[in-house]
């Protein structure tokens, strides 16, 4: 067992940095109050090679491992949190499925652009009635001829009004229940597919969430990804390891805020000292840093699970549990440290503890990610 990064992964690791620290630091709370997106900095996450991290390099990816995935939504996450999720659907949600399962035309059509940061992609799961409940899909996509069509709504989509390729779970065959569901690849335009208004959210208000529409879409049949019937197969093996990017964002955002909080101990005074040497103060920095020192193994160990070819339902589920409770933990505690400046925009860690909590709800609540935790360990035991 070795806890040293490599002098490559230290390197992506920096680079991911320095672009944050460059590119995405400034203007941050007007994107937030705003609701931005952040266009530019997208672009150049994708020049960066941040977009198709894990890809095939045959299809412009960047053949990197998790553990340089996770690394880079650390970093993008610490300062810009909305940056993080944009970019872990991408390459989580969207590209590594298409990437696994997408046929050679699919890959060769929507992958490349998509690892390049030329395109953007979506994945649409949720609805109004399937959010958790992930097997209870309302959308249909009937079979007819050459193509399928496509009805129903989604909802709380990332990057739904941003994207330009969605890959959308909906229900073939309703009397097979989840064997009878399928993914496809929709591309923004197409007739009959409608973009619902962003949403106005508590946090990551920078990222782009919309429901999408779908009245009689005409699907072609081979944008149907893998065998008839796999979709809902597709979207929990995609889930699994988006839980590592989300555990990343999670484990950014905490580590963000406590480095915010340790600097402004050092420098704020009361009662005539430092604040960091008011033990009420220094024991709250000891816990936030052991929180997240716990996290971020597990994180990382998630993330080589996957890289050695183990299975990470388990452990991806986990590391997304614990990570996101501690995010909630130590940016609350990141705001109490702060006092009335905490509370403000410029200190920027309110908006951290706006971010960090939708890190306990989407890709599956904290409540779901104990569902697959406990069913794994009565299954296969520890
Ligand atoms: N890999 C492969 N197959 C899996 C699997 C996995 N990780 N998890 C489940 N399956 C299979 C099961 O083996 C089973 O297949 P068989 O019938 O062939 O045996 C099938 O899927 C159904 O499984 P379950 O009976 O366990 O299904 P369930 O309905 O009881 O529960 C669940 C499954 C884990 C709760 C699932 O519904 C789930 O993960 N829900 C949460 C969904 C979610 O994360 N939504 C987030 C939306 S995306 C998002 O948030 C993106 C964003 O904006 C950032």
């Amino acid at each position: 067992m070795n806890f040293e990064l490599t002098e490559e992964h230290k390197m992506i690791q920096e680079a991911a940095r320095d672009f944050a620290e460059q590119y995405l630091l400034p203007g941050i709370i007007e994107r937030d109050t705003d609701k931005i997106f952040p266009t530019e900095q997208v672009k150049m996450m994708g020049e960066l090679g941040f977009m198709g991290m894990m890809n095939d390099p045959k299809y412009g990816g960047g053949g990197m491992d998790t553990l340089s995935y996770v690394l880079v939504l650390e970093e993008l996450s610490k300062i810009d949190a909305s940056a993080g999720v944009i970019c872990s659907v991408n390459n989580s949600l969207v590209c590594w499925g298409l990437d696994k399962y997408g046929s050679i035309k699919q890959k060769e059509k929507y992958l490349k652009p998509l690892v390049t940061g030329q395109k953007l992609g979506a994945f649409a799961l949720s609805e109004p009635e399937a959010g958790s409940d992930a097997t209870s899909q309302k959308t249909t996509a009937i079979e007819k001829e050459d193509h399928y069509v496509l009805n129903g709504t989604k909802n709380w989509i990332t990057n739904g009004g941003t994207a330009d390729y969605y890959l959308v779970i909906a229900q073939t065959h309703p009397e097979l229940k989840h064997k009878g569901i399928n993914v496809f690849i929709v591309e923004k335009g197409w007739e009959g597919f409608e973009i619902g208004p962003k949403e106005d959210k508590l946090g990551i208000r920078s990222s782009d969430t919309h429901s999408l529409i779908f009245n009689d879409v005409k699907v072609p049949k081979e944008n149907r990804i893998a065998e008839d019937g796999f979709g809902f197969k597709f979207a929990m093996k995609t889930l699994s390891g988006g839980r590592i990017g989300i555990a990343a964002q999670a484990l950014g955002i905490a580590q963000g805020a406590f480095e915010r909080s340790l600097a402004y101990s050092k420098v704020r005074k009361s009662f005539g000292t430092e604040i960091c040497n008011h033990q009420a103060i220094a024991f709250k920095l000891a816990d936030m840093y052991a929180k997240i020192e716990g996290a971020r193994l597990l994180v990382y160990k998630s993330a080589l699970d996957k890289d050695q070819g183990k299975s990470y339902d388990l452990s991806s589920a986990t590391a997304k549990l614990v990570a996101s409770q501690v995010a909630m933990d130590v940016t609350i505690e990141a705001v109490q440290i702060h006092g009335g400046n905490g509370y403000v925009k410029e200190y920027h860690v309110e908006r951290m503890m706006r971010d960090a909590k939708i890190t306990q709800i989407y890709e599956g609540t904290s409540e779901i990610q104990k569902m697959v935790i406990s069913r794994a360990l009565i299954k296969n035991g520890v």
